[in-house]
């Protein structure tokens, strides 16, 4: 076995066919730990790049054209696939220029089958999921992670269930669980009880749970980094920038950035900038004080899919920024819709909580932490269309607290030729990024 579970505190280690999510003897967060030694031997860039474009499964997939790196033994019949990955990375000057930075690449996780980053993640939890021969599979969500969940547990054969706070989902989101046919129960408890509640209930009822506590998720999750380093041709960049929330992300790209350079794939390692609501920011506060004190918050935040005030990874994020000399900085509402629109504006696209990425681009190079000159890879993490109603107030300025600083107005005409000509006449609204 070129693989198996790993206590990231104590080194405690457990078979790989063990349902198993927290360190018996200590508590610590598990990892999939990887022989590295043995896939030395096996991985080498010309094997990845000649999987590219490839049309048979598994290595049509995004997170399976690296399966060495993600579960190197698993069966491929036990895959379940979308297939997954293969996202865009886009190059766009006019957001550069506005972040303050020559070399600005969005790669876009929104478009992954169900619309963010989370299927990456849940194609290797729910193929655990069946080595494992479970037949429920279960998970608290700020809305992705279910949509994800409801979608692969219905290709997979499995029941799914997704816990859900009562209230500020995100209506794209919901509506996916639902129409995937996952079991919806809806909960007046916020993420954080909820995850704790879906934890409780998992292991009382035999049901596996695919919260990013689960480490195969990240094993998926750390496809990210490598794909995008691939379609850099294997140039790394200096800074990868990403929202954090239960830090699941943040978790499987220190992870991956470390294997990829201990097994000679990239020759040094990119800082890591992980960007938090100011809402919900208790890594941000950690990290202001070195790590040394950690608090719990109550989340707020109009970025609702990070509206997490408790998150489970925070030991494997903290690791994850000592790895990569990273840092942690927070966005204010006002700013994660502003940068989104911008993103928006440039026909890409992206929910509120990858507005991060871009408005924490901007904040670091004010703050002179990340340099002009330096090449960025910001993250988005969900499609434009799961949160219309936040991009619809927004652009109708009737947020509380946010101004629209870019938006777009609706023309309301009469149904009249010179009318509607008097209208266009005037231009479109963006002329700042045009
Ligand atoms: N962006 C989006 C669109 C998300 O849905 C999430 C997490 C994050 C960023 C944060 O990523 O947790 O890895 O730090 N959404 C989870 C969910 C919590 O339930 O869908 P993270």
């Amino acid at each position: 076995m070129l693989s198996i579970l790993q206590c990231m505190n104590c080194g405690r280690q457990y078979p790989v066919d063990e349902v198993v999510y927290n360190c018996a003897d200590c508590g610590g967060l598990l990892d999939v730990s990887h022989d590295l030694n043995a896939l030395r031997k096996i991985v080498s860039r010309e094997l990845f790049d000649q999987r590219l474009g490839s049309l048979e499964r598994p290595y049509n997939s995004g997170v399976w054209r690296y399966k060495e790196l993600v579960y190197p033994d698993v069966d491929p019949d036990m895959i379940v696939s979308r297939p997954e990955g293969n996202t865009n990375l886009y190059q766009t000057s006019k957001l550069a220029h506005w972040a303050g930075v020559e070399t600005l690449y969005l790669k876009h996780e929104g478009e992954n089958p169900t619309g963010s980053f989370k299927d990456r993640g849940m194609t290797g939890g729910l193929t655990q999921a069946k080595v494992l021969g479970m037949t429920r599979v279960a998970c608290a969500s700020t809305g992705n992670t279910s949509a994800s969940l409801a979608a692969y547990a219905a290709l997979g054969g499995l029941e799914g269930i997704v816990f859900f706070q009562n209230k500020q989902i995100a209506l794209g989101k919901l509506s996916q669980a639902i129409a995937y046919g996952a079991t919806c129960v809806q909960i007046a408890a916020d993420f954080d009880r909820n995850l704790e509640l879906v934890r409780e209930v998992g292991a009382a009822l035999g049901i596996y749970v695919l919260n990013s506590v689960n480490p195969f998720r990240l094993e998926g999750q750390k496809s990210i980094m490598i794909e995008l380093i691939q379609q850099l041709r294997w140039q790394v960049p200096d800074w990868i920038v990403c929202p954090g929330g239960n830090l699941g992300n943040s978790s499987a790209f220190g992870k991956a950035l470390r294997e990829l350079y201990e097994l000679g794939l990239i020759d040094r390692i990119p800082r890591l900038a992980i960007i938090q609501a100011e809402g919900a920011n208790p890594l941000f506060r950690a990290f202001q004080k070195e790590f040394e004190d950690y608090q719990p918050i109550h989340a707020e935040t109009i970025a609702t899919a990070i509206k997490i005030g408790n998150p489970v990874n925070y030991p494997k994020a903290v690791r994850s920024i000592e790895w990569t000399n990273g840092v942690v900085e927070q966005v204010t509402d006002q700013e994660i819709m502003d940068a989104k629109a911008l993103i928006d504006a440039q026909g890409i696209g992206c929910e509120p909580a990858s507005g991060c990425s871009l408005a924490g681009v901007r904040k670091l190079v004010n703050d002179g932490i990340i340099k002009p000159h330096e090449t960025v890879v910001g993250i988005l993490t969900g499609h434009l269309l799961k949160d219309p109603d936040a991009t619809i107030a927004y652009h109708r300025d009737q947020l509380d607290s946010i101004k629209a600083h870019y938006p777009n107005h609706i023309h309301e005409v009469a149904p009249s030729v010179d009318e509607i000509a008097r209208i266009l006449s005037n231009g479109g609204e963006h002329e700042l990024i045009r």
